[in-house]
């Protein structure tokens, strides 16, 4: 088998990228080890950049996602029982962000590639990204059982942390800077509708805490009689900090319940709504940068060369800003000659991917109880809060990096 531009990964960087390419009138095949049921239903963050709204606008990949998707000009921070409001148009100059989630953008991509784009191989492993430092890189892969090769003039490693193509690297050649935290994110998705209409950042000395959503889903009644009848279900995201290495299912959900009450407790008459849990999780969370992101025709983009903790939700935001950064590169190639944006990939995206990696750092150090924090540490947190709280320039500098950095 043959293409352009190999895609390993049908993650939202694989997809977005293989959108980006069909637009452009570039061949590229995508492989991905798992099979479409699951890329559709995992569970990640739902919230979008104005930036990547505007690329999947510009795609012609946003029409269910401006139907249904909530457009949100704020955020509410909670600390001490007070609550305050970070109003983004007003702070960046008129820009929102969108909460609809990952997965639904994922099965808009995925259906979209199988109506109208080009290959798209579910259950087709990558098993080694070969002569990545010629001009002819390949992907051996395996399908059904049967090991094949494709060919390819370039190769996007869009294959998540656990992949394998950061592996064809050279260890001589990459560098490494991570942080682990010690605890994680049980999140739950539950049946009610959410307690604010914008999402809620809790900072709590039993821990952090996040109030989101998820767009209602409309249902259609079935019966004949009221055909026009629709029941609107709303859906709360609701995560709580616990330590790392916590089994979802040790937390009962009544006791999810209680703890999240305490943690979003107010000295205001805000009620939190319970509702019944449908999903249960737990996400770690890392700081992950790999540098450089390419190494001849082999580029890494999207969680398989960084990982930000998902306090902030910058993951799906820096893969596409790293796969619009390939995509024009590319196309500059083709119209130019020159191969001078290929050559800048890595350092253009790493500029952007530090930006969000120290916004995502910031923001979960401000929020989240460190089990060794002293009372100093607390009280620099709240003073941190207090900061952003009453002073414009801080507000901004958060509301902007929120909102996103721009993709050029
Ligand atoms: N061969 C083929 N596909 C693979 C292989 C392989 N060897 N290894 C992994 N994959 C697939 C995974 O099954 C997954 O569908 O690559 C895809 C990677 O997708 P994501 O992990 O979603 O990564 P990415 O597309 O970079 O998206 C970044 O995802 O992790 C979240 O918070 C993160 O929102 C961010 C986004
Ligand atoms: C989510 O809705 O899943 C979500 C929202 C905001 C975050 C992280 C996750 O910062």
């Amino acid at each position: 088998m043959r293409t352009t531009v190999g895609i390993i990964g049908a993650g939202p960087a694989g997809l977005v990228l293989a959108r980006l390419l069909h637009n452009a009138g570039i061949d590229a095949v995508v492989l991905e080890s798992r099979d479409r049921a699951y890329v559709e239903q995992r569970q990640r963050a739902g919230i979008l950049e104005q930036g990547t709204v505007d690329v999947l606008r510009a795609a012609g990949a946003a029409e269910r996602m401006d139907r249904e998707g909530l457009r949100h000009d704020g955020i509410e921070l909670r600390f001490d029982r007070r609550r305050h409001r970070v109003d983004f148009p007003s702070l960046t100059g008129g820009k929102s962000v969108m909460v609809y989630a990952q997965t639904e953008v994922c099965k808009d991509l995925v259906a979209l590639r199988l109506k109208e784009g080009g290959p798209l191989l579910f259950e087709a492993e990558a098993l080694a990204v070969e002569d990545a430092d010629t001009e002819h890189p390949r992907v051996r892969f395996r399908r059904q059982g049967r090991e094949d090769v494709l060919e390819c003039d370039y190769v996007v490693g869009c294959d998540g942390f656990w992949g394998v193509s950061r592996k064809a690297i050279p260890a001589g050649l990459s560098r490494v800077h991570e942080r682990t935290y010690p605890f994680a994110w049980l999140g739950i998705l539950a049946d009610v509708a959410p307690s604010h209409d914008e999402l809620v950042y809790a900072r709590h000395d039993r821990g952090f805490a996040l109030l989101s959503m998820r767009p209602p889903v409309t249902r259609h009644h079935p019966s004949k009689e009221v055909a026009s009848l629709s029941i609107d279900s709303y859906v709360s995201r609701l995560y709580l900090q616990v330590p790392a290495g916590t089994e979802a299912q040790s937390w009962a959900d009544e006791e999810i319940w209680d703890e999240l009450e305490r943690r979003f407790e107010t000295a205001d008459d805000w009620r939190l709504h319970r509702g019944p849990i449908t999903q249960k999780s737990v996400t770690p969370m890392r700081s992950f940068v790999h540098e450089p992101m390419r190494y001849g025709r082999l580029f890494l983009a999207g969680d398989a060369a960084h990982i930000v903790p998902p306090t902030g939700a910058k993951g799906l935001n820096l893969a596409v800003g790293d796969v619009v950064t390939f995509a024009r590169a590319l196309v500059h190639r083709r119209e130019t000659g020159s191969a001078e944006l290929l050559d800048a990939y890595s350092q253009t995206c790493l500029r952007r991917i530090w930006q969000a990696e120290r916004f995502s750092y910031d923001m979960t150090t401000l929020l989240h109880r460190d089990p060794a924090a002293t009372s100093f540490d607390d009280r620099l947190q709240l003073a941190r809060l207090e900061r952003v709280a009453g002073h414009r320039a801080a507000e901004t500098d958060l509301a902007e990096a929120y909102t996103g950095f721009p993709l050029d």
